[in-house]
């Protein structure tokens, strides 16, 4: 049996959608906080359970019977917050009998920036716990830059960034979602960490893409971080560096190259 958790959430449902493409429903459970989000699980065959991860009891239920268990981090960044929350599933799946978890790591996990370090902490609690488990080693979600917005880039004729030139190595976040869904059903991941990456593009060449893709002028400008809002922090990111390590597991896991940046970028263009 293969239990995920997340499913609420955009990338838990990418894997359970795809997962139900590859086995039955009879052979899923959905874990959710609140499992009258996700009704339509139920509807079509999966088994529904509550799990929640401030509710340490209901994750060794939901766990119970668990060959294999998607563990998506949570949400909730507040300091000290899902350290607790992690441990607790940790100590749930071992309690539990999990026969391997596959985990929704970070990029720099063990020596990024301290926002990452949850990812770090989860990530030795499972090593230390003995439970088998894969980790993914996410990268961060491309639609972070590559979403609907580019429509006003295109208006403006001016994408602003602050990369210095660096590149970065971001996926779809339906690329991750394949590639855990892979690592669920098949044998030969425990043990295994996994560096989630797409394939290496530039600010620039989003700029020049975004043109290529709308037909309209699309200059790439240099401004300092702090005109750039809320973006600002993934741009500070950039610039650090945390984001040019290639790597091909993503397209080894997946069978294929991940999403080019041109399909990304003509889906976020789309009407
Ligand atoms: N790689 C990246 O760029 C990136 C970006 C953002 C986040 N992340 C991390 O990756 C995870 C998955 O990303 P996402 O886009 O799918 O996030 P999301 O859409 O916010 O989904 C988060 C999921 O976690 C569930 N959750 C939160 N708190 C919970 C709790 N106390 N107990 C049980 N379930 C709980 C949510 O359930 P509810 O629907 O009940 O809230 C939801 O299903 C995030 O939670 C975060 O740790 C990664």
């Amino acid at each position: 049996m293969i239990t995920v958790t997340g499913v609420s959430g955009n990338l838990g449902r990418i894997v359970i959608e795809d997962l139900l493409t590859r086995v039955p429903a009879t052979e899923l459970v959905a874990i959710a906080r609140t499992p009258e989000k996700v009704a339509d699980l139920a509807e079509r065959g999966v088994e529904v359970r509550r799990g929640d991860y401030d509710d340490p009891a209901s994750l060794r239920e939901a766990f119970a019977g668990s060959d294999v268990l998607q563990f998506v981090s949570g949400s909730d960044v507040t300091p000290g917050v899902r350290q607790r929350q992690h441990t607790d599933v940790v100590d749930a799946a071992k309690a539990a009998g999990v026969g391997r978890v596959v985990y929704t790591s970070a990029i720099h996990a063990q020596d990024g920036p301290g926002f990452l370090a949850d990812h770090g902490f989860t990530e030795n609690l499972l090593r230390d716990s003995g439970v088998p488990h894969t980790l993914l080693r996410n990268t961060f979600y491309e639609e972070v830059l590559v979403n609907p917005g580019l429509k006003e880039v295109v208006a403006t004729g001016e994408l602003k960034a602050a990369d210095e030139g660096n590149p970065v190595n971001f996926a779809t976040i339906r690329d991750m979602g394949l590639a855990a869904s892979r690592v669920l059903t098949e044998d030969g991941h425990a043990g295994a960490t996994y560096e989630i990456r797409g394939p290496l593009w530039t600010i620039e060449e989003l700029a020049r893409t975004v043109a290529e893709v709308s037909g309209k002028p699309v200059a790439y400008r240099a401004v300092p971080v702090d005109e750039l809002g809320p973006l600002g922090f993934v741009y500070q990111l950039i610039a650090s560096d945390l984001f040019s390590e290639p790597s091909e597991d993503l397209e080894r896991l997946l069978g294929r190259p991940a999403t080019p940046l041109r399909t990304a970028v003509e889906a976020a263009l789309q009407d």
